[in-house]
């Protein structure tokens, strides 16, 4: 048995929507195939871009698209994917599978995108191997209004007008793939980039910094010392690797030692964004500078027979779990932590969308996004949660993981996980300054660990209307199905 305790006149922090941000890079078979099939595809799209995918990420509201990596980020020189679809440097994609990169997708293309789904654009500049010039003439090339050689340019391309850009990041993992660089240095170059990134017009630019791999405190101690007074953001990767770096695990074939395993990784998320922000907190107490987890998800072995590279992998009731999990843990930070960017949306790691040839299938993460959008820009409610235990070998879980929020209307909507893969959950809460007459929600369960969608079967995960809640008397009553994810609207 859990039991909560939710006081509606307890508020903590705005749950930022960025929290539901995503990630796209040139990797594998996410932005070609996945998101550009080209105008003379037959596959039906709009202005290249394939209908089911543009129709699925529309449903879902996604808040802000990282792009164009990653690894690829540092090595991406973006005049190469500008002008004349046809004369566009083709290139190799170094990082991911050695393929050819046609550079057919470039700025005007992914900002196209950004509008036809109406989300907000997120780029991350070259600082590894590109220049400071390359940096300042992209952002001109995409915000300035008068008469410069970038804005002419980019009118010689068929772009009269620029584009609203907010989020730039300056650098990608540059402690690893961005140039292998110690804070120190990164952080020197980070303010020297940075000093030519202009916000022209009403253009205001919303600088992220390259922050830490996982536990690394220093990177963060560094930057925020001697640079936090330039930045808006400092991001932080975190991916839940069931084993080992070498040997990840397969997405698919698991037991129930791997589903702990899992779950415990992931919930490492929480130790982690509270020691950042510990540190963030000594020379940032006003809480300006936002944490953006902008990298994170399940990263398994790749599906047997596909490209190593590509980091193709399946997504089943477990990536459902790690999902529903980060956001409980994001929304209890929402004081720091106000951007995270899934990785990746379509065709790689944990995607939430799927797509062989023609046909597309959403994946079990799909459907966490869209039950928690409720939660987007809504009041964080901070749970006081006996969340009772879960063990398998030594692995002991929480048995429940819950977050809440209330809305502009003031509905409060309550968001459980059951961590158990074998056993139901009973949920008691107290709903302290409340007196709701009526609950209501959805569920997203399944009959075994490794339920996931194929082309062949893709509802075989599928949200569905939730019965097993009840509230009378300012209580809530609640029967989780064994591994499960449900969100409720309580009126
Ligand atoms: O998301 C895949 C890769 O993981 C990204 O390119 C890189 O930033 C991280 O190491």
């Amino acid at each position: 048995m859990a039991h909560l305790i939710l006081d509606i006149d307890r508020k903590g922090a705005v749950i930022h929507r960025n929290i539901y941000g995503h990630f796209s890079e040139h990797l594998g078979r996410c932005i070609y195939e996945g998101i550009w099939v080209g105008k003379d595809s037959p596959i039906p799209n709009t202005e290249g871009m394939r209908n089911d995918v543009l129709d699925a990420l529309r449903a879902m509201k996604i808040p802000v698209l990282r792009w164009p990596g990653g690894c690829f980020a540092d090595e991406y020189h973006w005049r190469d994917g500008i002008g004349p679809q046809e004369t566009r440097k083709r290139m190799i994609n170094t990082h991911w599978g050695g393929v050819v990169e046609d550079n057919s997708f470039g700025t005007h293309e992914f900002l196209r995108l950004c509008e036809l789904i109406d989300t907000e654009p997120y780029i991350t500049g070259n600082l590894g191997s590109g220049t400071v010039q390359e940096m300042q003439e992209w952002v001109e090339y995409m915000t300035f209004d008068g008469e410069s050689p970038m804005a002419n340019l980019r009118r010689a391309n068929g772009r009269e007008k620029p584009w609203k850009l907010t989020y730039f990041g300056i650098g990608n993992e540059n402690w690893g793939c961005g140039g292998d660089m110690r804070p120190e240095f990164y952080a020197d170059q980070y303010k020297r980039y940075n000093c030519y990134v202009r916000n022209f017009g009403g253009n205001k630019v919303f600088r992220i910094a390259c922050g830490a791999n996982s536990d690394d405190y220093k990177w963060t101690e560094v930057l925020m010392r001697d640079a936090a007074h330039k930045m808006d953001g400092l991001s932080l990767h975190y991916y839940t690797v069931p084993k080992t770096w070498d040997e990840k695990g397969s997405a698919t074939q698991f037991d129930e030692d791997m589903w702990f395993r899992t779950l415990k990784k992931t919930l490492f998320m929480d130790e982690l964004i509270t020691k950042h922000d510990t540190v963030m907190t000594r020379f940032d107490p006003e809480k300006r500078v936002d944490l953006c987890v902008d990298e994170w998800g399940t990263w398994y072995d790749v599906e047997p027979g596909t490209n190593p590279g590509f980091l193709f992998q399946q997504n089943t009731m477990r990536d459902a779990l790690v999902a529903g999990i980060n956001f409980n843990i994001f929304h209890a930070h929402s004081d720091r932590v106000r951007m995270t960017n899934i990785a990746q949306v379509v065709n790689v790691l944990q995607a939430i969308i799927l797509t062989e040839g023609a046909k597309m299938v959403k994946t079990p993460t799909y459907h966490v996004f869209d039950m928690y959008k409720v939660h987007m820009d809504a009041t964080h409610l901070p749970i006081a949660i006996d969340a009772g235990t879960c063990t398998h070998g030594d692995v002991t879980l929480p048995k429940v993981h819950a977050s809440a929020s209330v809305d502009a209307e003031g509905v409060v909507h309550v968001s459980l996980c059951n961590l158990d893969p074998a056993g139901e959950a009973d949920v008691t809460a107290d709903l302290r300054g409340m007196n709701p007459s009526s609950v209501a929600g959805t569920v997203l369960a399944a009959d075994s660990m490794q339920a996931h969608n194929t082309f062949e079967a893709p509802d075989a995960v599928a949200p569905k209307a939730f019965t097993g809640a009840s509230v009378a008397g300012g209580r809530l009553t609640v029967k989780l199905p064994p591994m499960s994810v449900v969100t409720l609207a309580i009126r």
